[in-house]
């Protein structure tokens, strides 16, 4: 039996395996997440002319909307993976916006400046040391500006994560989960985040509860291909990664069985909680 965590819990591997990953299935991850993007986007309350980074931007599917917010301001997508930031420039080229651009850099140790508002969809719970890695955040705003992002709430609250991964425990021993752990879940618990936030120095935090539906694998799905997505590009797969190919159908077919329970129309619906986060400097 392997004994192993989810790739996407470890944080070293962005500007690798990760970013290739999340590259290949940009569509259905961005599709999944846009309702809380839409939520993070209207909580920043962007401003015509503001300058904005974008943290951990992905293809930048959250950058573009935001350039769409602040007229003649300006964003920054930055993110560790040069793949996605190559995809990113692509979607760039067509878009037809002049406020954008792109860098490939790590938010942890890089300089940027000067920035009004740090924004990140789902890009900032990946550091090893999140308090140096807020510390040197900080460090990118001007004397007035303000962090606006979303991170997921805990995976209690997140029941289909539970359920996919009680499938994968089937096969494999998972290690039991390390509080903080950079990861998805980094930043569940809501004391650790302002203790973060505080030390790094910023002030004023507010932190709102986002409750609400994804579209698993994407905004057109049924219970099969939301399953193959599961398999193909989140942790069920990187949890049987090593396992024979039987047990991977096996698994694959289970997942199909759970998720006909959330198929909602032509979408596969499943309940997730976000903390969406500002504060100031
Ligand atoms: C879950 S994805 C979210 C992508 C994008 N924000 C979106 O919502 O479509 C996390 C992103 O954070 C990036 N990332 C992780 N650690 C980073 C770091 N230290 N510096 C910059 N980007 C990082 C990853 O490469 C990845 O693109």
């Amino acid at each position: 039996m392997a004994d192993k965590l989810p790739q996407e819990m470890e944080s070293d591997s962005w500007a690798g395996d990760m970013g290739e990953k999340w590259n290949t299935y940009a569509d259905q991850f961005e599709g999944m997440i846009a309702p809380v993007g839409k939520a993070a986007i209207e909580y920043a309350g962007f401003q015509a002319g503001e300058r904005v980074i974008d943290i951990g931007c992905g293809a930048g599917a959250t950058t573009f909307q935001i350039a769409g917010q602040v007229g003649d301001g300006h964003v920054t997508g930055l993110d560790l993976s040069q793949t996605l930031v190559d995809t990113a420039n692509q979607r760039l080229s067509k878009s037809g916006h002049s406020n954008v651009d792109f860098i490939c850099a790590d938010a942890a140790s890089s300089s940027q400046a000067e920035y009004d508002v740090l924004f990140s969809r789902f890009g900032v719970m990946f550091f090893e040391d999140p308090y140096g890695a807020f510390q040197n955040m900080r460090t990118f705003l001007k004397e007035k500006g303000r962090i606006s992002f979303v991170c997921w709430g805990p995976p209690a609250e997140q029941p289909w994560v539970g359920q996919l991964m009680a499938i994968a425990a089937k096969y494999v021993e998972l290690p039991p989960p390390v509080p903080n752990a950079p990861g998805p879940f980094a930043f569940g618990n809501q004391d650790y985040l302002r203790d973060i936030l505080v030390k790094a120095g910023f002030k004023d935090i507010e932190i709102a509860r986002w409750q609400g539906s994804q579209n698993l694998g994407g905004s057109q799905a049924t219970a099969e291909s939301a399953a193959r997505f599961v398999m193909d590009a989140l942790f069920l797969g990187d949890a049987l990664a090593e396992e024979a190919e039987e047990i991977k159908a096996q698994a694959y077919q289970e997942a199909v069985e759970l998720l006909q329970g959330f198929v909602v129309g032509n979408k596969v619906e499943l309940q997730g909680c976000a903390w969406l986060v500002r504060a100031n400097c």
